[in-house]
């Protein structure tokens, strides 16, 4: 088959994206797919042959004078400020028409959150994973709480669209500990636990520089257990249990940072109520191929939902493919469990 993976794009889990992408790449590729990794938005990263040999597809001139050049990124995001540039690289819609299908290795926003998925809709391009509206919705922490929390339980919120002269208030309005996260972002990026005014005041600033609009999040005292999804079926949990601090950025993508449990040690009772929950919300969502939802398992054995990822990292140290490998799914199964479930 051939399929283009497409990554990298321009959100902050471009690295993360990029990884998932040479994974799912190779591993495709052992598979005896034609598999190309693509860049969203600088077109084939690291192709040395020649485009055509592709996938015998005749390609336009400007597809053909694709760069493999390391991309300026402070410039490239200054010019998509410009809305009337569009988001794909040159010649990237044209090798997306001819595969079989893109697998999607994007994170985050533009890619995660529903735009290229719509996009391809249109073009009759057919792509992995969720479709436009539930990927969009999950995309955002406030819209996904909003729209759960009558089937599972998670922790009481607020969200805040705020100047730095609201700041202030926000503090002294807090009920601290609070988590503190940007509306649609992933990878924990920009995720803080603001145990005193001074912390919260330093999140919310930092938050300002992450668009503003900020899930101010009830802290739940427990542990880090998270559900992968495939194609409507829970796997079993994995609990993370960092080295320091939660699970954020470094301590997600620095192999060892974090202890990771597969299956979580947890009982029979609380692997069912986690399993349970996420796949209400898979399934509520609407969501389709896979996912895998993130929860707090506090004292009580309670599985508190925090969010749910439409298309879960498949980096080395991704966790998906852990709870994938614990039935016997090993990595390119994995992927080729993904495959077919999106030409279902
Ligand atoms: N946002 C990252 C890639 C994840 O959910 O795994
Ligand atoms: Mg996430």
């Amino acid at each position: 088959m051939k399929i283009v993976v497409l990554a990298g794009g321009l959100s902050p889990e471009r690295n993360v994206s990029l990884s998932t992408g040479t994974m799912v790449t190779e591993a495709l590729r052992g598979l005896g797919h034609r598999a190309a990794l693509v860049d969203l938005f600088f077109g084939l990263e690291g192709h040395t042959g020649a485009l055509e040999d592709l996938f015998d597809a005749p390609l336009s001139a400007e597809a053909k004078h694709i760069s493999t050049a390391a991309p300026d990124l402070e410039q490239v995001r200054a010019s998509r400020k410009d809305q009337s540039a569009s988001v794909f690289g040159p010649g990237v819609v044209e090798l997306c028409q001819a595969a079989d299908l893109v697998f999607l290795a994007l994170h985050g926003a533009c890619g995660e959150d529903g735009r290229v998925q719509a996009a391809f809709d249109l073009m009759g391009i057919p792509y992995t994973g969720a479709g436009y509206l539930s990927s969009a919705i999950a995309m955002d922490k406030d819209l996904t709480k909003r729209m759960v929390e009558e089937v599972v339980s998670t922790p009481g919120w607020k969200t805040v669209h705020y100047t730095a002269e609201d700041i202030d208030g926000l503090v002294a309005k807090a009920r601290l500990p609070l988590v503190v996260k940007p509306v649609a972002s992933g990878s924990s990026i920009g995720v803080s636990i603001a145990h005193t005014a001074q912390e919260l005041r330093a999140a919310l600033t930092e938050g300002l520089s992450l668009g503003g609009r900020t899930v101010l999040e009830q802290y739940v005292k427990g542990r880090e257990v998270q559900v992968g999804i495939l194609d409507g079926t829970a796997l079993p949990s994995i609990e993370i249990i960092p080295k320091a601090d939660f699970y954020d950025y470094a301590n997600k993508y620095q192999p060892g940072a974090a202890l990771e449990v597969c299956p979580a040690p947890v009982t029979e009772q609380e692997e069912k109520k986690l399993r349970e929950a996420a796949v209400r919300v898979y399934e509520l969502l609407g969501l389709s191929v896979y996912a895998r939802a993130d929860f707090i398992l506090d004292e009580a054995g309670e599985p508190w939902f925090l969010e749910i990822n439409t298309l879960p990292g498949m980096t080395p140290t991704s966790l998906l493919p852990q709870e994938a490998a614990a039935v016997g799914i090993d990595y390119p199964t994995l992927c080729q469990r993904i495959v077919n479930a999106s030409l279902e």
